[in-house]
């Protein structure tokens, strides 16, 4: 699968819209930050030597109302790099709040996925809370660490909808905060390791949450981008966004106190102008020049747009900061790096006055563009300075004190030049992509040999079933235990086949008593089980449950009333509370008093219950939900994992074993099967073992040539 050794990384960015180039940053909500992140994540991974191939999984959205880009399954975004989109919910482009119900799905293709690329990723590493849900069930199906990074933090948003004023069922409709805070709350009892960009995000953000846990938190702040941001060149034309300034100003030569932001209240730009033109010495010594967002019409704008602006042009029309003052109503992305190197050539500074940064990614760019930096104290700028030293760091409310900082930092030439320089170096070593992906392997290593110490050497140490080409799945009372020698022949089998054969079991017993009972006889960890009678589904030694099973099976479910329209049958006696499952109800049968098969399912039907009735060993009966049996909960496994059914192997022997030996799957009855398997005989891929117990396993084994290449078409 790929041309070298190494890691594969398994990102997975669930919403907005993703692809290789021409990223649509800013069309949504959606499509922002956390875009461009994975995307340079995935492509800086990938470039690295221990790295051998990285897939960003994201969802396919086929919609005429966006681009076709965003509706091919596979992308290569550079040399083993690959967005890979899979089918979630509907096909047209949907806002993130409402992808919840599609989230299992997803997990679900994602595993397919890793078995069409037919080797186990390493790693999981999640984006976002939604592709934390999807990374949480992922991860715990493949037995690999699972790695997370918020981006942004379902409390944190809460309470800042709350500050607006916002009315809690409105937060909820609109946002599925619950749902999102939920999510994360599961990802922070998983995650092996929680990426977070700064310090201020682990201390005050995560900490919001119960489980928080900073031992497996690290801060590595994202990579910004070194071939787009850096100061201007030797020959380096003027721009063209330069005359767009140039429009506004007397002296295009004084320095430039720069500011760049959306037209966002947070982001204080007033601030800026208040410390501007209440300080005469920088009036005359540098123009301010202010980019925020761009604008049409202001009137028409959003409230909130329309206020910063409306109060920014009535300021400096106060402060009479015309000629010195620019503020052009468009730029394009392109031109942003050039308006850094502008400001950089001036000999300028850059400005971030917002009430709070927790990152501040504009801080990052100007000084790879080589700009000393002026900004808020607050967890974003406080790293980078101390990373960098390139700057001060003031207090966004004393307006006074930042237009003194402000002629102090642009008075002296010796200094300039020491923070240009400082903050080059500090950007390239803490802040450049290479920096990230050095640090995130060193971090993501620590938690690999964590894993593995964990698991220990004896344990598969990733699931086998996404490489594995075969399944066997045995019954476990009288088909693989009965006999010890048999099964002891049978288990060095597998062992000799370790990492071809999956191996599972399906049993009428809970999960808790057929790991006991295994146990006992010696039986290696299964990858995956069937218990209850298929009614639930658990994987590898973590027990994971597979919880798209029950969510599937719970329809047309009624415990209560079954119980109520079977309470006084004649011949039938309830299991013990420890047998009655969520989703199986169980009775003992005295088969001389109870009446016919027929006539139980009968009285239910008749009750309007749609059950699935189960008989076995002549003793036992089962109620399933209508969706649950062994073999249905087989089915639903081969297709999660993109197992074809007739490479299953399935040995039985007795009625709830019924419907996992008929169809395509390769069936083996065991020569001390009950009566009530008779029936099968003579039925296609059906064997009718003449050996009892594990010796009639075997002996399919042998039947079906499993070991090699498959007999499909032997008759019994
Ligand atoms: C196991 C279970 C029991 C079930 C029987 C038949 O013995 O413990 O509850 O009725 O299998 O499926
Ligand atoms: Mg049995």
């Amino acid at each position: 699968m790929a041309d070298r050794e190494g890691l594969y990384i398994l990102l997975i960015s669930v919403h907005g819209l993703i692809r290789g180039h021409d990223l649509e940053l800013g069309r949504d909500a959606d499509t922002g930050g956390q875009v461009k992140y994975v995307l340079e994540l995935a492509r800086a991974l990938a470039a690295h030597p221990r790295v051998a191939r990285v897939d960003l999984l994201t969802r396919q959205v086929l919609d005429p109302k966006v681009d076709e880009d965003y509706a091919r399954p596979l992308e290569q975004v550079a040399p083993r790099a690959y967005i890979v989109r899979l089918p979630c919910g509907p096909r047209r482009y949907l806002r993130k709040e409402v992808l919840w119900p599609y989230l299992d799905s997803f997990a679900d293709r994602a595993l397919a996925h890793v078995r069409a690329v037919g080797r186990v990723p390493d790693l999981v590493h999640a984006h976002y809370a939604d592709a934390g849900y999807v990374g949480i069930r992922v991860s715990s199906l493949l037995e690999v660490p699972f790695v997370f990074t918020g981006h942004s933090l379902g409390q944190v948003k809460r309470r800042r909808l709350m500050e607006q004023g916002l009315r809690p069922e409105v937060i909820e409709a609109q946002y599925k905060i619950s749902q999102r805070i939920e999510a994360e709350n599961q990802v922070l009892d998983h995650a092996d390791l929680v990426i977070a960009s700064t310090h201020q995000e682990v201390g005050q953000q995560y900490s919001l949450y119960d489980n928080y846990q900073p031992r497996r938190m690290v801060v590595i702040p994202p990579g910004i981008d070194l071939h787009r941001f850096h100061p201007p060149r030797r020959g380096w034309q003027r721009p063209p966004i330069a005359d767009q300034i140039a429009r506004f100003l007397r002296d295009m030569n004084r320095p430039m106190v720069l500011a760049l932001s959306r037209p966002d209240p947070r982001k204080n730009i007033a601030a800026l102008v208040h410390a501007f033109g209440g300080n005469p010495r920088l009036r005359e010594m540098a123009n301010l020049v202010i980019f925020a967002g761009t604008r049409d019409d202001i009137t028409t704008m959003e409230k909130g747009p329309r206020r910063v602006l409306s109060e920014l042009m009535l300021l400096i029309d106060r402060y009479d900061l015309h000629g010195i003052t620019a503020y052009p109503k468009h730029h394009e992305p392109e031109d942003v790096p050039d308006i850094y190197r502008l400001a950089a050539r001036s000999r300028g500074v850059f400005v971030n006055p917002a009430l709070t940064e927790p990152f501040g990614l504009t801080l990052l760019e100007a000084t790879a563009s080589g700009l000393p930096i002026v900004a808020t104290s607050d967890g974003g700028p406080r790293d980078i300075i101390e990373y960098c030293k390139n700057g001060v760091l003031i207090d966004p409310l004393d307006t006074e004190r930042l237009g003194e900082v402000l002629v102090q930092v642009l008075g002296d030439r010796r200094q300039w030049n020491r923070w240009s320089k400082a903050g080059l170096a500090g950007v390239r070593r803490h802040f450049s992509w290479e920096g990230h992906v050095n640090t995130y392997l060193r971090e993501v290593s620590k938690v690999l040999r964590r894993s593995r110490r964990r698991k220990g050497t004896s344990a598969p140490l990733k699931s086998r079933l996404p490489t594995a080409d075969r399944i066997l799945v045995c019954d476990i009372d009288n088909t693989l235990i009965g006999d010890r020698e048999a099964l002891e022949r049978l288990l060095a089998l597998l062992a000799d086949y370790h990492g071809h054969i999956g191996f599972g079991v399906a049993t009428g017993r809970r999960i808790e008593s057929a790991r006991k009972v295994l146990r006992e006889w010696g039986v290696t960890m299964p990858d995956f089980f069937i218990t209850a009678v298929g009614s639930e589904i658990h994987y590898g030694p973590k027990l994971v449950e597979d919880s798209g099973w029950l969510r599937h099976i719970d329809f047309r479910w009624e415990p209560a009333a079954v119980h109520t329209a079977l309470q006084d049958v004649p011949g039938l006696r309830l299991q013990p509370k420890e047998e009655q499952r969520a989703f199986k109800i169980s009775y003992f049968v005295d088969p001389e008093r109870a009446p016919a098969l027929r006539e139980i399912k009968r009285r239910l039907r008749k009750k309007d219950l749609h059950v699935n009735v189960i008989y076995s060993h002549q003793a036992f009966l089962d109620i399933l939900p209508v969706r649950a049996s062994k073999g249905a909960a087989l089915r639903y496994f081969a297709d999660k994992w993109g197992i074809p059914v007739e490479h299953i192997l399935v040995a039985g022997d007795s009625g709830n074993d019924e419907d996992m030996l008929g169809g395509e799957t390769l069936g083996v009855v065991v020569g001390n099967h009950s009566s009530e398997l008779e029936h099968l005989r003579g039925g296609e891929r059906i064997y009718f073992a003449e050996g009892a117990y594990a010796w009639g396993i075997l002996e399919g084994i042998e039947h079906y040539d499993f070991l090699g290449s498959f007999r499909l078409d032997a008759e019994d």
